[in-house]
């Protein structure tokens, strides 16, 4: 008699388990369309290489693929940690008693973001299970338990965004109404049902693309968009979340500005000169990979350009077209304003 195997399957939509984010230039709107191309290709080891929210990874993570992920900003790294690395991991109800009860004295938050951000309540509260965190022993508990504060953070601030203080843009929703705490007893059972096991061994990085060496059957790269019109510095509007995960340290505080952010990390893609070069070294670097970029039409290099440069490194190189309207609302999106509608393109070289 055949013996029946017993073997745990992929829930099918683990992917919906995915907690979501408003995070700038995230791929949620279109991962099913970026999915639905790449898929035809055949691979195995899948680099998500500037991972942002990380809904790409976490879509292929869920496709069975092993997935390396990067990026320069550790509330991505963290996530990834939490959600990609990790396989099994939960933050247990007596960890999450800990981080809530375990006094301490921290007033760092408190006092230095007094009146900018948050309540002093809810500073208290960060300032306290912040702290506790730094016991926790488990590495991935302590991504939880960081992922869990990042997305309180961002869910209660209106447009999720730290570039202005104060209660501008807030329209009495929900998630603006909830206390820090109640968000992060939400966020924490979000994260834990979205650990799962896809039995590969996934992996988290937190470097500067320049200094990564991987090795991948595809590199997905989605840098930031360059166009001279708008600035794509992700510390500006995410400092004090990212600042919230480093605790700080190694960070200088910009004591002049209102918001008190810490100085960007170097990109080379805010700058139009550096983007091109590092598009090409990048190209070069992983040219013995299938290469896919995620890319808009409003932006440098231009299509023909990026197409120029690929060409020069791989054989065969084809350009899928994705229809897509962003809604992040950093600018002034009104109603009917057809600007924002951009093409998103996908090219994979190989
Ligand atoms: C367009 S976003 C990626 C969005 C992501 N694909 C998603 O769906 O959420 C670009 C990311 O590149 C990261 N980044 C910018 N410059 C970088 C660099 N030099 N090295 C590594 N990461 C960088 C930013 O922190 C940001 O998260």
């Amino acid at each position: 008699m055949n013996e029946i195997n017993f073997k745990e399957e992929i829930p099918i939509d683990q992917f919906k388990l995915f907690p979501g984010s408003r995070y700038m230039g995230s791929k949620n709107k279109i991962v099913n369309e970026i999915g639905e191309i790449l898929l035809q290709y055949n691979f195995d080891t899948f680099f998500d290489a500037f991972a942002g929210s990380n809904v790409v990874g976490y879509f292929f993570k869920s496709k069975g693929k092993h997935i390396i992920t990067n990026d320069f900003l550790s509330m991505s790294a963290i996530t990834s940690k939490a959600i990609i690395e990790n396989r099994k991991i939960q933050l247990e109800k007596e960890d999450v008693k800990f981080l809530l009860e375990n006094s301490n004295s921290q007033d760092f938050i408190s006092t230095k973001f007094k009146g900018l951000y948050f309540s002093d309540e809810d500073n208290a509260f960060l300032d306290k299970v912040r702290y506790n965190i730094t016991l926790l022993k488990d590495p991935y508990k302590e991504a939880i338990a960081l992922s869990s504060l990042v997305r309180s953070c961002m869910k209660k601030r209106p447009r999720g965004i730290f570039t202005y203080i104060g209660k501008k843009y807030n329209d009495g929703r929900q998630d603006i109404m909830l206390t820090l705490k109640d968000h992060f007893l939400l966020n924490v059972d979000l994260f834990n049902k979205a650990v799962f096991d896809n039995d590969l061994d996934c992996k988290s990085l937190n470097n500067r693309i320049e200094d990564c060496n991987v090795k991948a059957d595809i590199v997905y790269l989605d840098p930031p968009y360059f166009t001279p019109n708008s600035d794509n510095d992700y510390v500006r509007r995410y400092h004090f979340v990212e600042g919230l995960v480093k605790n700080w340290v190694g960070l200088e505080i910009q004591e002049n500005t209102i918001t008190k952010k810490f100085k960007s990390y170097n990109s080379p893609f805010s700058n139009k000169n550096e983007t091109y070069i590092a598009f090409e070294t990048i190209i070069k670097k992983f040219s013995d990979s299938i290469i896919a970029i995620s890319y808009s039409s409003n932006s440098k290099p231009t299509k023909e350009e990026l197409y120029d440069i690929l060409s020069k490194y791989k054989a065969n190189v084809v350009v899928h077209e994705i229809d897509h309207l962003y809604s992040f609302g950093n600018q002034n999106h009104k109603k009917g304003n057809t600007a924002n509608r951009v093409k998103e393109y996908l090219f994979i070289a190989s």
